[in-house]
């Protein structure tokens, strides 16, 4: 039976959401690859075991994550069910719609029909009776707005989800829907954009408008799904995400350029007595407004790598310097 470490609020920082009573842990755990029904169930419950250990509270699911699409939320609801139930109370837990589902025009994007629907499916999945957040997973070009916040804030009302959020909704789209949530009494949580070294676009606009509507963020991909560590200084690893068949990494995205500055970035984070995955998480909480760094992890090892990130979240001007210079390719 799992009994979880005792100490497991001792070391980890929490970080308020935007303006809202919610804490985050400054590391995330992302449930989208190694965690579907292609990957052994028992690595995934050793990693959740040790990241709830190590203060890690929040999960991060959604509909789609697998492979197969709904496979994660399945196996991440067998891992509640059997180990952690009795401490529902103290885990954020995440999903989202907005990618593919299912056939027919109510599968995907971002109509009321297609989240509410999507929404009950992956409380099925899970088995629980609400999420904390649920998310529009991308913007929608066809669907009004209003419809789709509007459906967030049913969502929310009917007990579905405690809060909301939305992700990869560019600065004008989360503008506006901020101020339709806030109209409709519901506010929104939060926003969760990719953002890492080689992937910068939420500094042009973005953080500035959460930091105004006091909305948190949330950085997805901080690690460049594995570029911004030393997984590929040398090769491409069988067991990586770019080694195998069906992960979203692919090898032709591992270009020599990019390690060309991944060995360049690794020497400044050894200087800083970290490993490289560190200091990319670093970097991503140097934001005052950045909440939580949302890594992903196929191994437990790298559950602790990425919480060990917390003992240098400082950087000096210098070195901040040398990586702009280094991203620059000076
Ligand atoms: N909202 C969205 O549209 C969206 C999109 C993508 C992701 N997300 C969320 O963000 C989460 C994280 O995304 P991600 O998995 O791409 O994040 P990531 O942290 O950038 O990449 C995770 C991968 O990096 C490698 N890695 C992690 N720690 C390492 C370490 N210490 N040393 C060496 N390699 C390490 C592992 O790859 P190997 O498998 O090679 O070991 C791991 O699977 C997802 O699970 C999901 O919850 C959201």
């Amino acid at each position: 039976m799992y009994l979880p470490a005792e100490d497991r609020y001792k070391t980890m920082r929490y970080n308020r959401v935007g303006r809202s009573g919610l804490k985050l842990p400054a590391i995330s755990l992302g449930l989208w690859h190694n965690f579907g029904g292609v990957d052994t169930l028992e690595n995934a419950r050793a990693m959740i075991h040790r990241a709830f250990d190590l203060g890690i509270t929040h999960f991060d699911l959604a509909n789609n994550y697998g492979p197969p699409p709904g496979s994660a939320e399945e196996n991440f609801g067998r891992i509640l069910a059997q180990d952690l139930r009795s401490y529902r109370d103290e885990l954020i837990i995440s999903s989202k719609a907005g990618y593919y589902m299912w056939p027919g025009p109510y599968g995907e994007w971002g109509s009321r029909k297609y989240l509410v629907a999507s929404c009950d499916q992956s409380l099925k999945r899970m088995g629980l009776e609400y999420v904390d957040i649920f998310y529009s997973h991308r913007p929608d070009p066809e669907t009004p707005l209003e419809e789709t916040m509007g459906a967030l804030d049913y969502i929310v009302r009917s007990g579905r989800a405690l809060y909301v959020g939305i992700s990869s909704y560019n600065p004008d789209q989360t503008r506006q829907a901020a101020e339709i949530l806030q109209s409709l009494g519901t506010p929104c949580l939060i926003h969760q954009p990719s953002y890492n070294m080689f992937n910068r676009w939420v500094e042009f606009g973005l953080l500035d408008v959460l930091a105004e509507k006091g909305v948190g963020c949330i950085a997805f991909s901080p690690l460049a799904q594995g570029m911004l560590t030393d997984r590929y200084l040398n090769e491409i690893p069988g067991d990586s995400r770019a080694g195998k068949p069906y992960g979203f990494l692919r090898p032709e995205h591992v270009t020599e350029e990019k390690l060309a500055i991944v060995r360049q970035l690794n020497e400044i984070a050894r200087a800083r007595g970290q490993t490289m995955a560190q200091m990319a998480i670093a970097w991503v909480l140097r934001h005052p407004g950045m909440t939580s760094a949302l890594i992903g992890a196929s191994r437990v090892k790298q559950v602790e790598d990425a919480v060990d990130a917390l003992n240098r979240l400082d950087f000096s001007t210098e070195e901040l310097e040398q990586i702009e210079r280094i991203l620059a390719g000076e």
